[in-house]
């Protein structure tokens, strides 16, 4: 009998994400920088009696067959047919806001992938995986291989990049507001694209150069996306200020609504945390997973 896997799914952020152009597929190029963060999703994985597989989500909103779990095990399901795969209880348990450019459910198909790859014996290899990855979403294929990487192409063009150094991640949600990343992509327009530029960023990066970080934070337009949402929705402005009002440089991650500030100090992040909380925010304290935990307090 197959053993219970538990697999967690950490949420992504984009510390600096820059559209390029409108592709004739419909798509956009990007260029971004990408990280993952502590606040996860889990996803669990039980053996049934019963052959094939059946999905549970402790969010209602999610527990349909169009979520990105089920597609990714229809699609497995669907390319070993000729096997007799072992049953398995595919549960789902959220702690990412969903719909907040966090890469929630891209991150839970990556878990998904890489259970039931093992939890299947498919043997699908990394490349594999990473092919599978890139049917199921843009963002799936960096949610599998993780680490700090400069993502490309539509997704799926990946490079490791030297660890983010660690921070603390102070998240705020807007209460209530979800945007769809489709509409978000949709309402862009030529004079939005190409903008900014991330070579600070990189090289900040690369070099793990504290100086070049805040240069590149310090510069204020962080993510071509929101220069498109900002301006259909006032309360995002207003959370930009309120990060800038606490001393933090504030960033859009994806296609929002969720901003975030990176802090080196606990304590700092701590206040930050509350009073984007008492300003009526969902708001989470997490923390960068690549780099080293070193705090200095
Ligand atoms: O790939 P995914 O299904 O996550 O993308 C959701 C939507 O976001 C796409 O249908 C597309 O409209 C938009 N998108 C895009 N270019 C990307 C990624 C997403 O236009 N690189």
């Amino acid at each position: 009998m197959k053993k219970n896997m538990k697999i967690k799914a950490p949420a992504k952020i984009n510390i600096g994400l820059t559209i390029t152009k409108r592709r004739l597929d419909g798509y956009h190029d990007l260029i971004s920088v990408m990280e993952q963060i502590s606040l996860s999703d889990v996803l669990l994985l039980e053996p049934q009696r019963e052959g094939g597989w059946r999905y549970f989500c402790s969010e209602p909103s999610l527990s349909g067959k169009d979520n990105l779990v089920c597609r990714v095990a229809s699609l497995l399901a669907e390319r070993s047919k000729e096997r007799e795969l072992p049953g398995v209880k595919i549960s789902l348990y959220k702690n990412i806001p969903a719909a907040a450019g966090l890469g929630g459910g891209s991150s839970d198909a990556a878990a998904a992938l890489k259970g039931l790859n093992s939890f299947w014996n498919l043997e699908m290899s990394p490349e594999d995986l990473l092919e599978a990855a890139a049917l199921i979403g843009s963002d799936v294929p960096y949610c599998l291989q993780g680490g700090t990487a400069l993502v490309q192409g539509r997704g799926e063009k990946l490079e490791a990049l030297p660890a983010f150094p660690f921070h603390w991640v102070v998240l705020a949600v807007p209460s209530g507001m979800h945007l769809s990343t489709a509409e978000v992509y949709a309402a862009l327009k030529p004079v939005h694209l190409g903008q900014p530029r991330l070579h600070t960023l990189i090289a900040a990066i690369r070099e793990q150069s504290a100086e070049l970080l805040h240069e590149w934070f310090g510069g204020g337009m962080t993510n071509t996306l929101e220069a498109v949402v900002a301006p259909k929705h006032p309360r995002l402005p207003v959370l930009r200020r309120q990060f800038l009002d606490l001393g933090l440089y504030p960033v859009m991650s994806g296609s929002g609504p969720s901003f975030f500030a990176l802090c080196e100090n606990l304590s700092t992040a701590k206040a930050a945390a509350f009073a984007l909380q008492e300003a009526g925010h969902r708001v989470f304290l997490s923390w960068t997973l690549s780099g080293l935990y070193n705090q200095k307090e």
